[in-house]
């Protein structure tokens, strides 16, 4: 069964969050974090943030490793998740640029539109066998879409899926769009870590607030594991703990 709990709201949960990531550092300073785009996190980052500034956690030694990554932005654009993480945490804190990873999007071949599919594949796989070499993720944080989506994993994702090249569902292009100046701009494409990869973290974090998560997140929890319901996989996970809002928790 998944752990759940209950704050107030956005700030209290996203406070605690934060506390679970600095509790990690401070006890494995070499820690491999797993790190999420969206919304959800933003308050996150910048909580601890506040706590590398008051001298309470370090990210010297710290690696991390982002779910997903958007496919044919051009490189630096604001809404690359590279950017986004570079804007709401990294530039803040004192880790080196280079201990921070996201699959390597940029280097993806496309011909006429074609996507080559080597190419596809050698990114996938690097990304994998970078997560390896560093020993695994201790910790990973997730966020979930109304859609039961996790990184990128769209419903119909397996339990056993690897980091690859994945198409956005039409609802989470409308989702996004609002970071975007127009739906049209919302790339269709994304490398996301598995949901065999996301397993394999030895302790995972799902943060979720507001009520337009509430139905995902009950299912999530106390709905059939199925490919249909991509956070139902996490129920298999012996260390998965919800964070939640009462908005969000408000379904369970
Ligand atoms: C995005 C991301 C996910 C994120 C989810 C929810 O598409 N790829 O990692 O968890 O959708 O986003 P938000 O936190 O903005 O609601």
């Amino acid at each position: 069964a998944i752990n759940y709990t209950i704050l107030e709201d956005e700030v209290e949960a996203s406070q605690h969050v934060a506390g679970l990531f600095a509790s990690m550092i401070n006890r494995k300073p070499q820690c491999v974090l797993g790190l999420a785009t969206g919304g959800t996190p933003v308050k996150v980052y910048s909580n601890l943030c506040r706590r590398f500034l008051a001298g309470e956690v370090a990210f010297e030694q710290v690696t991390t490793f982002n779910l997903d990554e958007y496919v044919g932005l051009p490189p630096g654009h604001e809404q690359s998740y590279r950017s986004f993480m570079n804007e709401q945490l990294f530039r803040h804190v004192d880790v080196p640029l280079e201990q921070t990873h996201f699959p390597d999007a940029g280097r993806l071949v496309i011909n006429d539109g074609v996507v080559d599919s080597e190419s596809a594949n050698s990114i996938a796989a690097d990304y994998e066998a970078l997560i390896e070499r560093t020993g695994g993720i201790d910790l990973q944080l997730l966020g979930i879409g109304t859609n039961g989506h996790i990184a990128f994993n769209e419903p119909g994702s397996t339990i056993d899926s690897m980091t690859r090249l994945v198409g956005l569902t039409e609802s989470t292009i409308a989702a996004n769009a609002r970071f975007f100046e127009d739906a049209s701009d919302v790339p269709r494409q994304a490398f996301t870590m598995g949901i065999a990869t996301i397993l394999r973290a030895r302790k995972i974090v799902l943060m979720a607030t507001g009520e337009s998560k509430a139905e995902a997140v009950a299912s999530a929890i106390n709905g059939a594991v199925t490919s249909d319901n991509p956070a139902s996989f996490l129920q298999t996970h012996s260390d998965t703990l919800f964070v939640l809002d009462k908005a969000a928790a408000s379904a369970i």
